[in-house]
C-alpha cells in the first residue's frame, strides 16, 4: 500500500476509535486547572461507578501491604494522590489501547503503559526542577499520553521495525519517526495528535503528542513543557523502558538545558530517582 493510502486507513482507524469516559474527559480537564485541590479529584471519581471500583483496586493492591481494605473514596483518592488517580483513569477509560500490544514496534503487552508511565513519573521530576512554571502533575499527565499515537501507527508497520531500526543505525533515515513518515505519510506524534483531537483532551495534550519529538517547534506557550516531556521520554528510554524497536531511535534536543536547571551529571540522579518511583508504581496498575 502506498503511504498516502495507508495514511486514509490510519486517519479511518483513529475516528473508528472508542472515546474515552467522561469522567476520564472531566478528571483531564481538571489537571489543566491550576488551583484544583483533590476534592474536585474526589467529586468526579465519586460520579462514575468504574472509575471508582478501579480506584480501589488500584489503592487496594497487595504491593501497598495494608492491613485493612480501604472502602472509601475521598481515603483511597487521598492516599494515592491525584497522578495515580489520573493513571487509573486512563487504565480504566483506554487501558485496551494504552496496553496493547506494538506488534509493527516489536513491543510486548503492556510495555508502551510501561513506557508512557515511565515517561510521566520522569516528567513529574524534571518539572521540579524548571523554573517552575510547569506543575508537576500536568507533567505527569503529559507523559502518561505523549505517545498515546503508537497504539494506531503500530498496525501499518508491519514487520519493517528491525529494517527501520538499522536504517536509523546506518544514518538512512533520520529518525523511527522519519521513518514511519516514509512508509505510512504520517507518524506517531501526528497520529497522537490527531487522537487527541478527535477524543476532545484538552490542551496541551494535542500538542504534547504532537510535539515530544520536536519540542523546539511546539507554541512558545507550551515549549518548557515539551521539553520536560521530551527529555522524560529519552529518560525512560536510556533507563530501559522503550517501546522495542524504536527505543532510542531519535535525536535529543539539547535546548532542554535552557529550561531545565540541570547539567549533564544532574540526569543519571534523576534516573535513580524516576528508578525508584517506578519500581513503586508499575505493579499497582
Ligand atoms: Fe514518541
Ligand atoms: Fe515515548
Amino acid at each position: 500500500m502506498k503511504s498516502k493510502e495507508q495514511k486514509a486507513a490510519i486517519d479511518q482507524a483513529i475516528g473508528r476509535l472508542p472515546r474515552l469516559s467522561a469522567a476520564a474527559i472531566r478528571l483531564l480537564r481538571l489537571v489543566q486547572e491550576p488551583d484544583h485541590g483533590l476534592a474536585e479529584v474526589v467529586a468526579i471519581v465519586k460520579n462514575d461507578a468504574l472509575l471508582t471500583s478501579r480506584v480501589l483496586m488500584v489503592v487496594n493492591s497487595p504491593v501497598y501491604g495494608r492491613l485493612n481494605k480501604i472502602t472509601g473514596i475521598d481515603h483511597a483518592v487521598s492516599l494515592l494522590g491525584e497522578d495515580l488517580v489520573v493513571g487509573a483513569a486512563m487504565k480504566e477509560a483506554a487501558g485496551l489501547l494504552l496496553d496493547k500490544k506494538l506488534d509493527g514496534y516489536a513491543a510486548e503487552e503492556g510495555e508502551l503503559w510501561r513506557h508512557n508511565l515511565k515517561t510521566a513519573l520522569a516528567a513529574k521530576i524534571l518539572a521540579r526542577q524548571t523554573t517552575g512554571k510547569v506543575a508537576p502533575e500536568l507533567a505527569f499527565t503529559c507523559g502518561l499520553l505523549h505517545d498515546l499515537g503508537k497504539a494506531v501507527i503500530s498496525d501499518y508497520l508491519g514487520d519493517n521495525a528491525g529494517r527501520i531500526r538499522r536504517a536509523v543505525e546506518q544514518g538512512k533515515v533520520a529518525d523511527f519517526l522519519a521513518a514511519e513518515r516514509v512508509l505510512l505519510g504520517i507518524d506517531h506524534a501526528e497520529a497522537g495528535f490527531t487522537i487527541a483531537t478527535k477524543w476532545s483532551l484538552p490542551v496541551p495534550l494535542p500538542e504534547v503528542c504532537r510535539f515530544h519529538h520536536t519540542p523546539g517547534q511546539a507554541p512558545p506557550m507550551w515549549r518548557e513543557l515539551l521539553y520536560i516531556v521530551h527529555l522524560a521520554d529519552i529518560v525512560a528510554m536510556l533507563s530501559g523502558v522503550g517501546t522495542g524497536a524504536d527505543t532510542l531511535q531519535y535525536h535529543l534536543d539539547r535546548n532542554y538545558e535552557a529550561y531545565l536547571t540541570l547539567d549533564e551529571k544532574g540526569l543519571p540522579m534523576v534516573v535513580l530517582q524516576v528508578e525508584e518511583e517506578f519500581s513503586k508504581v508499575a505493579e499497582v496498575f
